[in-house]
């Protein structure tokens, strides 16, 4: 493979990585925390709703280009001859993936129906869920970070 394509590959991988993690980071450290704060749940379930809308519809396209690009990088070098690391990101990125997949099309639908119904309880527990599910894969987001820079550790 050129030494450009690589450099591209890579760059698409870590833009797929700034884009899931670091929404991550804010949806749960900024976002939510501010909405909490500031809003009542009748402000502020629609507008979680509406504002998770958009971030994970960004998502969608950002782990297929992420994995896409990883796996591209992986193959050239092939399975067999792949550090562990490599492997582990491949684990992990797909247990991650799995999980934004079962977020997407299980858990943020019951919340617009919760929301378009106004059955603010129901709509609460929904995006309690969701909360619960993206801090695990943001936690396994920053491990698998720590994973892929792990092979220059030596
Ligand atoms: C299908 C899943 C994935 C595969 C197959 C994969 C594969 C790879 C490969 C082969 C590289 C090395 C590129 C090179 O140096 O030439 C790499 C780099 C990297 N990957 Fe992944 N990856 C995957 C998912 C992820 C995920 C989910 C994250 C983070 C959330 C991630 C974070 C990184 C980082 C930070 C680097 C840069 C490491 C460095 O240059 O030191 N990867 N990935």
């Amino acid at each position: 493979m050129p030494p450009t394509l690589q450099a591209l590959l890579l760059f698409v991988h870590l833009v797929g990585v700034v884009v899931w993690v670091g929404g991550m980071v804010f949806a749960h450290f900024v976002l939510r925390p501010t909405a909490v704060e500031l809003l009542p749940p009748p402000g502020r379930l629609p507008f979680m709703t509406a504002a998770l809308n958009r971030f994970f519809r960004l998502v969608a396209v950002a782990v297929p280009a992420l994995l896409g690009s990883g796996l591209a990088l992986l193959l050239q070098v092939g399975f067999a001859r792949a550090p562990i690391a490599w492997h582990l990101m491949l684990g992990s990125g797909l247990l991650m993936a799995g999980v934004f997949a079962w977020i997407y099309t299980g858990l943020h639908p019951r919340l617009r129906q919760a929301v378009s119904a106004a059955d603010w309880p129901a709509a609460a527990a929904a995006l309690e869920r969701i909360r619960q599910w993206v801090g695990f894969n943001l936690g396994l987001g920053l491990l698998t970070i720590a994973v892929g820079v792990s092979t220059r550790a030596g």
